[in-house]
């Protein structure tokens, strides 16, 4: 069942190239989705919401309808989205509901305060025949098959897939370089392995470590302390890189570890956060393309192959999803089933 892997996790985390590759062939062939975009144009304003690794995906896809369609999106975390946060939700509004079980509570209780209010909402959804599915009137799957391992990987990538290729979509963008997308999958995780694996045992002492990112890598650097914070039980927090000088900072000692995930046009102000972790003795991890200046400063660079910013912000969190598993192994946990924790959360 786990295909020779040791854990269902790093199975699926392997996995990615192919479902991601899957769920691409399925968008280019959906009829659902001319109604999602179009949706999405007539709306006044349109929503993104999930809870956990699902609304780092919402984050994520808020970015990208920004920066490469121009359109705004709130991305909101499902128990806010309730009428006494939200009056002035109605029916000229769109909310995507983005759930891998499509059985979470949260997003289910949201999804019924938004329809009472009258709102368009449609879903994205990995488990088909799930309450979310039954409940949308449009909803596009996400080809993952099952997930078994209780930190969510593969379909967090694919929901990113899904909402960037949504985004290249309303931009009237070409979509075949998003056909990249497995193979460089492939590559991240060949290359990246054997780099993560050599930094573990430098970092697994520590119990407590910061993840920044800046733009679309910001909501990687959630998904990646998400992952660590699940399957190791450290503390680490994820955060916007420019943020870090405004308090955290004082955290760092000698060795302490934060890693820096960065897109190739947000170097330079990496490089500044790096330096302010660097001098203070840190040992500052940057994740991010080939790059001079972060060899020059960083105290190791895990390399992501080259591509667009956009298909680059999604290749960052493979290192991520990596590091936490091999953190999680070396302490001597099973990252399939994390303490405290179910797949789904059925309860408010
Ligand atoms: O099934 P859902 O996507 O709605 O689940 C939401 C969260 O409970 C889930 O993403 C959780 O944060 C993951 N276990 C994180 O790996």
């Amino acid at each position: 069942q786990k295909g020779g892997y040791a854990h269902f996790m790093l199975k699926e985390i392997h996995e990615q190239p192919q479902v991601a590759r899957e769920v691409l062939h399925m968008l280019a062939g959906s009829t659902e989705v001319k109604r999602v975009l179009d949706a999405i144009r007539n709306a006044r304003q349109v929503y993104f919401i999930g809870c956990g690794t699902s609304y780092h995906a919402c984050l994520a896809g808020s970015v990208y309808f920004a920066q490469l369609a121009g359109r705004a999106v709130i991305p909101v975390l499902a128990p806010q989205f309730i009428p006494q946060y939200l009056p002035a939700v109605n029916k000229q509004d769109v909310g995507i509901f983005v759930s891998q079980s499509g059985e979470t509570k949260d997003v289910l209780n949201a999804l019924q305060a938004a329809e009472a209010q009258g709102m368009t909402c449609l879903g994205l959804a990995n488990v088909i025949g799930s309450t979310l599915t039954k409940a949308t009137a449009c909803w596009l799957p996400l080809c993952c098959g099952y997930e078994i391992s209780v930190p969510a990987t593969k379909t967090f990538t694919n929901q990113v897939v899904t909402f960037l290729y949504l985004a290249y979509r309303l931009a009237g963008r070409d979509t075949r370089p998003l056909e990249d997308i497995p193979a460089l999958m492939e590559t991240t995780l060949n290359t990246a392995a054997p780099q993560i694996e050599a930094i573990v045992p430098a970092i697994n002492p520590w119990n407590d470590l910061y993840c920044l990112g800046y733009g679309a890598t910001y909501p990687m650097a959630l998904e990646g302390a998400l992952k660590l914070k699940e399957i190791t039980y450290a503390h680490c927090e994820g955060m916007l890189s420019t943020e870090f000088k405004h308090g955290p900072l004082s955290a760092v000692t000698e060795n302490y570890p934060v890693l820096f995930v960065t897109g190739p046009e947000d170097v330079p102000l990496i490089v500044s956060g790096i330096n302010e972790v660097t001098c203070r003795g840190g040992r500052a991890i940057a994740i991010g393309q080939e790059d001079s200046r972060l060899r020059a400063n960083a105290s190791e660079v895990i390399t992501l192959p080259e591509a667009s910013p956009e298909i680059s912000s999604l290749l960052s969190v493979l290192p991520l999803q990596l590091l936490a598993y091999h953190m999680s192994v070396g302490r001597g946990y099973d990252p399939d089933f994390p303490r405290n924790l179910s797949k789904t959360l059925t309860v408010d």
